[in-house]
């Protein structure tokens, strides 16, 4: 299949299976940015309303840089993996600080954003800043494997990288882009392009019973104010589960320790 070829056969697909989305129809870097850091681990139908109730709370990066990690994560709740919040809050501070409230559009800069490692800074540049920027996530390996390689067959990101090189729509890569996530999360349901035959697939570990279980209610708890360790402990389930969490939350930031009392970090 050519090149051309192959993006023909996209751009049918993309008539049949685009999805509307509220970061689609208003393109700013900022809705960009809320929505890929809340699609990194939870999907696109969970994060429509989480997103609308996020941007009406705090409508642009200086609103979010102003408030605070409680009220952040207060509307993070439900969508878990709390530490993308707090990049989320330290990005948008970061923008207001040293780069002027202007957000940023060239590598580095995104690059230098809490949250934003390769894959977000290749998709803040296709979607917000409409550039051929080269990415690749789930649903892009699913079109390529779908259509370059054979069952079984295991395949790394350098190879997708490189397919997609030859074959993005420089012209248009935005609605390239789109083109493939709606594609992609169609023949996921129509169970082809195995995502397992990718070298960097990891399964999502279930969330009950998990530290990460403990590290939500740790914050959830903390979002109504300060507690004493000891307290805490009664509040969430205790055992060594805890004692994993809560080096975690501080290790990351979320919680700050002061003698014997757990706080948000302000
Ligand atoms: N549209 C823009 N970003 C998306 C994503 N990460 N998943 C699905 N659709 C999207």
């Amino acid at each position: 299949m050519t090149s051309e070829e192959f993006q023909s056969h996209i751009w049918d697909k993309a008539k049949v299976h685009y999805r509307s989305m509220p970061w689609r129809e208003d393109v700013r870097p900022y809705y960009v940015l809320v929505s890929e850091l809340m699609l990194q681990q939870t999907q696109v139908d969970r994060v429509v309303p989480k997103f609308l109730a996020f941007i009406r709370a705090f409508p642009d990066e200086h609103i979010l840089a102003s408030a605070s990690l409680a009220e952040v994560l207060t509307h993070w709740s439900g969508l878990g993996y709390n530490r993308r919040a707090k990049f989320l809050h330290d990005a948008a501070k970061k923008i207001v600080s040293e780069y002027g409230g202007v957000f940023p559009d060239d590598e580095q800069a995104l690059l230098s954003l809490p949250g934003v490692g390769k894959n977000t800074k290749g998709a803040i540049l296709a979607y917000a800043f409409n550039q051929p920027a080269i990415f690749v996530e789930t649903n892009v390996r699913t079109v390529y494997f779908h259509h370059f390689f054979t069952d079984g067959e295991q395949v790394n990101d350098k190879q997708i990288e490189e397919l997609l090189e030859k074959t993005i729509d420089d012209e248009h890569p935005r609605e390239f882009y789109w083109a493939l996530m709606d594609y992609g999360t169609y023949l996921k349901k129509q169970g082809a392009g195995k995502i397992q035959q990718s070298r960097h697939y990891k399964k999502q570990p279930a969330l009950k019973g998990s530290v990460r279980e403990i590290r939500g209610q740790i914050l959830k708890h903390l979002t109504g104010g300060d507690i004493r360790e000891a307290d805490m402990k009664q509040r969430v389930v205790y055992d060594e589960r805890f004692d994993l969490a809560l080096k975690g939350l501080l290790k990351d930031g979320l919680v700050m320790r002061q003698d014997d009392m757990l706080h948000l970090t302000k």
